[in-house]
């Protein structure tokens, strides 16, 4: 079934792309200005070229790196990723870039995870995708199972996104999209904890706590009062074959860019402003770099960045009638710190390193720990001999916390280190820290990608937002609003097809 689906989605992710544009009669907006060159930037980007053809100029403005949360620290001539770094085998939007942009697959090298309370391992597992059965069965009891059905259910569920944006379908809000998707229980998974709905589902506690638990603080750097979608996502992270992108996830980003022939303007935008109304209303961007302003007006605006106030991406909105909403709620800090040096394996209970088995460390929720995870990690480019470095030598590690880690921290967990690259991350949304989620159409020709977010926080999820942007604005410039909102789409496209 899975493969099946799989490879009946895959086969259409094309549909409309080729044609659409064609079809158009009216006159085509000038110029499209995406703000922030992240995945979700660089992906609308590619998108919007798709659907308003070769002639409409697009600009996107970037004030730091190409990439935005995919970034790679480099240790020894070796690449490492320090923001976003695991692609699930079923986000196809991911796999079709690194497919169209030529990139290759980096799978993920074998290696044994662990949970820590503070004082022991309290699960001891091979792969997460190979879990020992046998063990948590006797563990855990039906837990396992009722959780693997649970997760399963919500992904073939979200897979329909890829059905309707083949067939042209776009979605004015969050809500729409997740409705379309999953009915009112996906609108309420994101408004319930993780806990509440996987003890209701008849989740033991003790799975929760040792298992759901330690991989949230992994994920998310939250715990399992996380509402139940991202929870889902972030389960779904830890099943089925993962992998990245062979040179670094952030090479996407820049490729997307050339392939959707976008000027990247290396500048902060520091104000949009409303220049004209009417029915296809204009807007000014302000940008400065070193002390230069410059300004440009365009017909249809991208704000690919989160607008939360702690992010502090420096743009005024200026001229809108009423003022444009402030977004609520907050993005969670999470530290990532590339540590090369030796693992103290003491700490964790083995005097001897040779006989510590673990590549990677997770924690649970109770233990206080100042970490979140520590994990050995492997480099952007692997060769073929590449092999994982052993606990009792050197070997490069990624520290997880919600604090920049203090000295004493740093020699708690490393017996001694070369070298300390800390990047202190905006991550993704303080779940919890704000009701409802944030829209996306922002003024008639003016969208935010971010929103999506507060459903859940991944790099499949901005590609998901850049697609069904690319779409909206498609559609609401054409004024063809029979291809917004749509009900019932899983009778549509069956019957369109
Ligand atoms: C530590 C960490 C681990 C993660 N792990 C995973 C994972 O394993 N798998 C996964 O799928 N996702 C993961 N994520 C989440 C994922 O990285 C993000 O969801 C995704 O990269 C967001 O992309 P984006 O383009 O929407 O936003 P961003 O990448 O934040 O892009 C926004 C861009 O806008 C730019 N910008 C902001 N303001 C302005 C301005 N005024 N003018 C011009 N430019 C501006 C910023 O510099 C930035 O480059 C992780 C994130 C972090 C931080
Ligand atoms: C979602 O919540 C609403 C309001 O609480 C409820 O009416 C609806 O039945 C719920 N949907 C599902 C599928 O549980
Ligand atoms: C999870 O964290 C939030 C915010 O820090 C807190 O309010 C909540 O009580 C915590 N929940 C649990 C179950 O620990
Ligand atoms: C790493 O991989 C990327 C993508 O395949 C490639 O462009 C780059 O040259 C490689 N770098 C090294 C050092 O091998
Ligand atoms: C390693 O861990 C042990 C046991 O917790 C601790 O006593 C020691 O100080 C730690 N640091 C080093 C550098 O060994």
């Amino acid at each position: 079934m899975r493969q099946f689906m799989y490879v009946f989605l895959f086969s259409f992710a094309h549909v409309l792309s080729e044609s659409d544009f064609a079809k158009f009669d009216g006159a085509p907006p000038s110029k499209i200005a995406v703000v922030g060159a992240g995945i979700g930037g660089t992906a609308t980007a590619h998108f919007l070229r798709q659907h308003f053809g070769p002639e409409v100029r697009i600009d996107v403005f970037e004030k730091n790196s190409v990439g935005g949360r995919l970034a790679t620290v480099s240790v020894n001539n070796q690449e490492y990723e320090s923001g976003g770094s695991i692609i699930h085998s079923l986000n196809l939007h991911m796999q079709d870039f690194v497919q169209q942009l030529g990139l290759k697959y980096r799978k993920s090298v074998a290696g044994k995870t662990a949970v820590f309370n503070g004082e022991e391992f309290i699960v001891e597992e091979t792969d997460w995708y190979l879990l020992d059965l046998s063990r948590l069965w006797w563990r855990y009891g039906i837990s396992f199972i009722r959780l693997q059905m649970w997760v399963e259910e919500i992904m073939e569920k979200f897979m329909r996104i890829y059905k309707y944006q083949a067939h042209g379908y776009a979605f004015s809000s969050v809500e729409e999209l997740l409705h379309s998707l999953g009915g009112s229980g996906f609108i309420n998974m994101t408004r319930r904890s993780l806990s509440e709905s996987l003890l209701e589902l008849g989740v033991s506690q003790r799975f929760i706590d040792e298992i759901i638990s330690p991989i949230m603080r992994v994920n998310y750097g939250q715990n399992i009062s996380i509402p139940a979608f991202v929870g889902a996502v972030s389960l779904a992270g830890v099943q089925a074959n993962l992998w990245a992108v062979e040179g670094g996830n952030k090479l996407v980003c820049s490729r997307l860019l050339k392939l959707a022939k976008a000027n990247l303007i290396q500048s902060q935008v520091t104000s949009i402003e409303l220049r004209s109304m009417g029915e296809y209303p204009q807007y000014e961007i302000t940008t400065s770099s070193q002390d230069k302003k410059t300004s440009e007006v365009y017909d249809i605006i991208v704000v690919a960045t989160p607008l939360q106030q702690n992010v502090d991406t420096g743009i005024s909105f200026q001229g809108f009638e009423p003022d444009l909403p402030e977004m609520p709620g907050s993005y969670h800090q999470t530290v990532a710190s590339i540590i090369h040096g030796y693992l103290n394996c003491s700490y964790f209970g083995y005097p001897d390193p040779k006989l510590f088995p673990f590549s990677s460390i997770l924690t649970t929720d109770a233990s206080e720990l100042f970490f979140n995870s520590a994990t050995s990690i492997c480099p952007v480019n692997i060769t073929s001999g590449f092999r994982r470095k052993q606990p009792q030598e050197a070997g490069v590690y990624k520290v997880f916390s919600p604090k920049p880690l203090e000295k004493n921290e740093l020699k708690t967990l490393f017996k001694s280190y070369y070298s300390v690259q800390v990047t202190d991350w905006l991550a993704y949304p303080q779940y919890g820290s704000t009701q409802g989620l944030p829209p996306v159409v922002l003024h008639d020709g003016m969208y935010y990608l971010n929103g999506i977010e507060w459903a859940a926080s991944a790099m499949e999820m901005s590609s998901v937002a850049a697609k069904n942007i690319a779409l909206l604005a498609y559609h609401r410039w054409n004024r063809q609003f029979e291809m917004i909102d749509q009900k019932d789409l899983m009778h549509k496209v069956k019957t369109e097809l």
